[in-house]
């Protein structure tokens, strides 16, 4: 027997070759999928086990974050205001190594939840005991895509990333109602050397599967780079091949205008990290650029301990006024652009889009709802105008993955809310003790 729940919002928000808005509109739900999103029809109520009739409500995709580190929440606020090799080396690292695998598991928690509420329906991850990732992904409901970061300085370290990527290939890929899908994370071109990348891009071959990596972030990766192998970032990784797989790249700040030209003709998905770029003092990603190019960008918050939070609502408007600003020129990154960073070009840079990102009739039931009854609503002249430049992600109430709801009226459903905060406030304190 399917389970069948209709939705009805005054506002639902379609995409139709740009966005549309459907005033006093419906969504059918049929299981996972979605068989209906239009205007109210009547129906027989015993065809439908449960209609939620909802007032002053945006029903819309859930959002995409297309790069974090999940479970490094544990160290949100443990090492700020410094550079990201001094962060990484001084602090990050030496922290990371003392993380055992329960401490994974809770830290991915503590960022669902805090995704979940803030209307994230989808996360790229890459970090490590990966399996625990997929656990917390598993229990919630929440949808990832997940990726064991590959270091490939030491052969034999790096080749057993690769084994033991083929492990959760084979063990998570499309599995949990095909809610967890895994690709391949070697870590950026500083820890992984040319002829590495080369072998995790005939594996990604092998095994049909993304790679998703860090490229570009700060400046002084691409001039050391330049000094080792004559060329940037891009430039090598197109030279060795890697750009010939489906390749999803974060940050990409620092690029040339060669580079911005490969981007486009390699279809290489670039994850937009402002909150992180900004607070690593990385630098200003050519986002403006890039999408005069044609490039596939979307939008990830990174680590929480390099942005501080995991809001998507937040990077929408970082993304859109950070470039208005930089460029001198409101017109560019306008309020669609952004909301597609964080809906459908997530969806495509995960490789995704057949089944989410939209409300399209025969995609999966990945949804949320935004309570319209506040202030900063009013008057409500322009939508997406208010998603991106007036919104909070505090304002998402209900949210649904998979055809299943996960929070309903601001209420988790499937997670111990107390429990999970308890746990990662105590597992973090243990991990920075003597640090
Ligand atoms: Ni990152």
């Amino acid at each position: 027997m399917s389970e069948i729940i209709l939705i009805q919002a005054e506002y639902i928000l379609t995409w139709d070759d740009g966005y549309k808005i459907i005033s006093d509109g419906e969504i059918l739900i049929e299981d996972s999928l979605i068989t209906y999103t239009g205007p109210r029809l009547k129906r027989s109520p015993e065809s439908i086990n449960r209609v939620l009739n909802t007032s002053d409500s945006l029903v819309m995709p859930g959002f995409i974050n297309t790069h974090t580190h999940a479970a490094m929440t544990l160290f949100r606020s443990y090492a700020d205001d410094m550079s990201l090799m001094d962060w990484l080396q001084k602090k990050i690292w030496p922290v990371e190594a003392k993380l055992q695998r329960e401490d994974i598991y809770w830290g991915t928690m503590l960022a669902i939840l805090e995704m979940l509420k803030g209307g994230t329906t989808c996360f790229a991850d890459m970090y490590f005991f990966m399996d625990e990732v997929a656990r917390a992904c598993g229990e919630s409901g929440i949808r990832a895509s997940i990726s064991q970061g590959l270091i490939g300085i030491e052969n034999a370290k790096g080749l057993d990333g690769l084994k033991e990527s083929s492990r959760l290939v084979e063990n998570w890929h499309k599995k949990d109602d095909g809610r967890i899908t895994v690709m391949l994370g070697p870590h950026a071109p500083y820890t992984c050397p040319p002829a590495y990348l080369q072998k995790v891009a005939s594996k990604a071959a092998e095994l049909g599967i993304p790679i998703h990596i860090h490229l570009s972030e700060t400046r002084s990766e691409v001039e050391e780079c330049r000094a080792a192998y004559g060329k940037t970032p891009i430039e090598l990784m197109d030279e060795i091949g890697l750009l010939e797989q489906n390749v999803l790249a974060a940050h990409c700040v620092h690029l040339t205008g060669r580079e911005i030209e490969i981007i486009s003709e390699k279809k290489v998905a670039v994850a937009h990290n402002p909150g992180s770029n900004l607070k690593l003092g990385s630098g200003v990603a050519p986002l403006a650029e890039l999408l005069k190019k044609g490039a596939l960008v979307s939008l990830g918050t990174d680590g929480a301990s390099s942005n501080n939070n995991l809001d998507m609502v937040e990077e929408m408007r970082l993304a859109a006024l950070l470039q208005k600003g930089v460029s001198e020129d409101p017109t560019v990154v306008t309020a669609e652009d952004a909301l597609t960073m964080a809906t459908l070009n997530g969806a495509k840079s995960l490789f995704l889009d057949e089944e989410i990102g939209t409300l399209r009739k025969g995609s999966k039931a990945d949804l949320i709802m935004f309570n319209l009854k506040k202030p900063h609503f009013y008057p409500l002249h322009n939508l997406i105008s208010h998603l991106v430049y007036s919104a909070a992600s505090s304002d998402v109430e209900l949210v649904m993955v998979n055809g299943k709801f996960l929070m309903e009226k601001g209420k988790l459903l499937t997670i111990d809310e107390e429990r999970i905060l308890f746990e990662a406030q105590n597992r973090a304190l243990r991990l920075v003790k003597d640090m």
